[in-house]
């Protein structure tokens, strides 16, 4: 439970920058929100299911902020350096500046789904793109990169090794780091990234037929949880977050419990890989210290049988986008857990599942009959 939660603190995500975010995002051909399921579980009135597998044809919810964020630097850059004030992303994707974009070059460190978004957004508006992964991002998400024209390259260590690889790339070759996770001193691509996130949220807010009492939310760095909790301060007041952390990773649970940011160090070996991150996030702990109900970690043995239990009901979901679903089902079954939580017959609970078969070799093997079902 977080001691805090409900008290007062800054303004991490300003509305301006989240109605431009929503503006340039919701222009994008491709756009549509993304379908949110009713879905049954006894204990509670009703649950409902936020599917991220197809949003923009990459898969999960992170669409939504690198490749903004891109866009966003490719802007700021063209003005500073004078060729052009107010470049449009149509303008950046019809090539009018790509001789000034293509002497440009973005780079982040990724388990899987950031990069892309990046890459993503590199190959749209026309710059180079360096991406940094660690030893245990798999090479299905590796090519899934790469199939946007991005390099990879893989550095020793874990997810928070990858960031320092990339931020020291990018000063040793003047390049841009386009991270999603924010720490002293870097905070602006990372605030772009979570104001887009923000549009899942209000789209789920606007979907649900009634406003949620409790909202599971998966954690990595924090970036989307704390998104989520600065939309549902306006578009679901009252609404309980819980953010859920895979137990090898479980950074944000250690700094609510330490009651400041904490980091927890090792492999950060799970096999929900986009929430292998050991470091908070600096802008999305200042969010969720105060507006956060609750932090939960989960055991990776569950994963399996959630993303079965869901397939079975037509719902793809990968493997950190079960993480809100394992946690509702483990807290049901704990009566003190349910307690907390305030958990009950009368509860209306929204789960983001935030990724669908983003490594598409990895879900079919977990999905597949129980036997089969080892990483
Ligand atoms: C599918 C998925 N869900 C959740 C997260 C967690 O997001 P954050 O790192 O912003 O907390 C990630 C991060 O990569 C992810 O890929």
């Amino acid at each position: 439970m977080n001691a805090h939660h409900g008290t007062p603190g800054i303004i991490v995500l300003p509305e301006g920058g989240y109605r431009r975010a929503r503006a340039e995002i919701t222009s994008w051909p491709e756009y549509a929100p993304t379908p949110l399921h009713a879905l049954d579980m006894p204990g509670v009135a009703s649950v409902h299911f936020k599917d991220e597998s197809q949003r923009f044809g990459l898969r999960s919810f992170k669409a939504l902020g690198g490749a903004y964020a891109v866009g966003r630097l490719l802007g700021h850059e063209l003005a500073r350096r004078g060729t052009a004030n107010n470049a449009t992303s149509a303008a950046l994707e019809s090539g009018q500046y790509a001789h000034a974009t293509d002497q440009i070059t973005v780079t982040c460190a990724t388990d899987g789904n950031h990069g892309r978004s990046v890459a993503w957004g590199a190959q749209r508006f026309g710059c180079r793109c360096v991406i940094f992964v660690h030893e245990n991002v798999s090479q299905g998400r590796r090519n899934a990169i790469a199939r946007f024209g991005a390099e990879v390259r893989e550095v020793p260590g874990n997810y928070d090794d990858s960031v320092r690889a990339a931020q020291r790339a990018a000063d040793d070759n003047g390049w841009f780091v386009i991270s999603d996770t924010s720490y002293p001193g870097y905070t602006e691509p990372p605030r772009d990234v979570m104001q887009g996130y923000r549009l899942m949220a209000q789209e789920a807010f606007s979907q649900i037929p009634a406003p949620p009492s409790h909202v599971f939310v998966p954690g990595g760095v924090g970036g989307v949880a704390a998104a989520v909790s600065v939309q549902a301060r306006r578009d679901a007041p009252g609404a309980r977050i819980i953010v859920v952390e895979p137990e090898a990773a479980a950074c944000l649970l250690e700094s609510a419990a330490a009651g400041e940011m904490r980091a927890v160090t090792g492999d950060l070996d799970t096999i929900m890989a986009g929430l292998a991150c050991g470091e908070p996030s600096l802008l999305a702990w200042q969010e969720l210290e105060r507006g956060a109900f609750a932090f939960m970690a989960v055991p990776d043995e569950a994963v399996p049988a959630a993303m079965r239990h869901l397939a079975a009901r037509g719902v793809e979901a990968g493997e950190s986008g079960v993480a809100g679903w394992i946690a509702l089902e483990s807290a049901l079954a704990d009566p003190a857990a349910r307690e907390g939580l305030g958990l009950g017959a009368d509860s209306r609970v929204l789960i983001f599942g935030t990724e669908g078969a983003t490594d598409p070799d990895l879900y079919s093997r977990l999905t597949s009959a129980p036997a089969a079902a080892q990483p």
